[in-house]
């Protein structure tokens, strides 16, 4: 008897948190982009530290006007306001990588 009205309430539960569950998803951009290629030194220090919360579609986003400051000052945020986990020297590699890959110094 117990076990019955237990399973009842679990029912009951399933169906009016179900409904609740569907309303709440959301559907992301597509991701699983991958940082451009490069022989630079920051590639691969990039790879390390700016892939992991995010595709890297946000940097294929920014304008292709931006200047080295601009990266510069992004890559701090990153730290800064996301608690990215960038080591301080490796950020010029990292912001001459950004730069010639994404911003105004592409095929320099
Ligand atoms: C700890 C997680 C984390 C790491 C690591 C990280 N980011 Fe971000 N990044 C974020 C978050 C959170 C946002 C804001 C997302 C939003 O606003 O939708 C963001 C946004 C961005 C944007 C979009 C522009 C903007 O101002 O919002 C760019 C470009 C970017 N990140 C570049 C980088 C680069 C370059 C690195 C590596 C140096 C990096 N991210 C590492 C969390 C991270």
């Amino acid at each position: 008897m117990k076990t019955r009205v237990f399973i009842a309430a679990l029912a009951a539960v399933a169906a009016t948190a179900m409904p609740q569950a569907a309303t709440k998803s959301i559907t992301l951009p597509p991701d699983g982009v991958q940082l451009k290629e490069s022989i630079l030194p920051g590639f691969a220090k990039a790879q390390a530290s700016c892939v992991a919360c995010h595709s890297a579609e946000y940097m294929r986003y920014q304008p292709p006007t931006a200047a080295r400051p601009y990266w510069d000052s992004m890559v701090k945020r990153m730290k800064v306001v996301f608690k990215a986990p960038i080591d301080d020297a490796d950020m010029p590699a990292i912001v001459d990588y950004l730069v010639k890959t994404y911003g105004n110094e592409q095929g320099k």
